[in-house]
């Protein structure tokens, strides 16, 4: 049976309360899509009123803190997130990597932060493109993932509920580059033969592998359409509540292709 596709909207660090209209303006038209699984994780400081608004679409973190409290200034810890009516925490995005060094262990401690809490985490990989051109993409991709990936005995839910996994390539994410369809196929069956590896081939099937980088609306239908692409992690494309539902219908059976 073919996975409900995910399509998480990555505000990253963009967004007042002028924003909130946009959420709100996404909200009311994911309703006409409950085929989709719609979300949207926007800045810490908009994550509690989105929430307030939201009916029908589920709000998440970008990040959490490795630790679950106390006195670390600046920190903000998954149950804080939780509270504040978070149901997922995106983690190991190549811009945290990148910009604080963020490696496995810290990126293993948010997750068991994240899964503490009771949230889902949706954990991201991808190569560069000096590492695609030396023909290691697969090789990385697949060691980063490993390094991340609860055992299965870790979850107090099924991998499904849990996990998510989302494969943005470095070079495509803010360019307007996108993988060819080839690649990103190849780069989606090999994940998803590891999640089978580590869960089964039940729960293994079952955890979603979401495609991101310059996903827009008018090459996520072809995006989405690959075997084993089973949603999208948007960034640009999420300020807006028109180009992001453009993404959900490419994803929808509704859609007019
Ligand atoms: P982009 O970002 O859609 O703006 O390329 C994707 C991401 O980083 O999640």
């Amino acid at each position: 049976m073919p996975l409900r596709p995910f399509i998480v909207g990555n505000w990253k660090m963009n967004g007042t309360r002028a924003l909130l209209s946009e959420a709100r303006a996404i909200d009311r038209a994911a309703q006409r899509v409950p085929t989709v699984e719609v979300a949207l994780a926007p800045p810490y400081t908009l994550i509690n009123a989105v929430h307030a608004e939201a009916e029908q679409i589920a709000v998440g973190a970008q990040d959490c803190s490795t630790r679950e409290v106390g006195a670390h200034t600046g920190d903000v810890a998954a149950s804080m997130l939780a509270d504040a009516g978070a149901k997922f925490v995106i983690l190991g995005h190549s811009e945290r990597r990148q910009d604080h060094r963020e490696d496995a262990d810290t990126i293993s401690a948010k997750r068991d932060c994240a899964l503490a809490a009771g949230m889902r985490v949706v954990l991201c990989c991808g190569e560069s493109a000096e590492t695609r051109d030396m023909g290691e993409a697969e090789q990385f991709v697949l060691g980063h993932l490993r390094a991340v990936l609860p055992a299965a005995g870790k979850l107090s839910q099924e991998p499904s509920e849990s996990v998510t996994v989302a494969y943005e390539p470095i070079w495509a994410i803010g360019t307007g580059r996108n993988a060819a369809p080839d690649d990103v196929l190849t780069m989606h069956r090999s994940i998803r033969a590891l999640l089978i590896e580590t869960y089964g081939e039940e729960q293994g099937g079952g955890v979603r592998i979401l495609y991101g980088g310059s996903v827009k609306p008018d090459n996520a239908r072809d995006l989405l359409a690959l075997p084993d692409v089973n949603g999208a992690l948007v960034g640009g494309a999420s300020l807006s509540a028109q180009s992001f539902m453009g993404i959900v219908l490419a994803a929808s059976d509704d859609d007019p292709g």
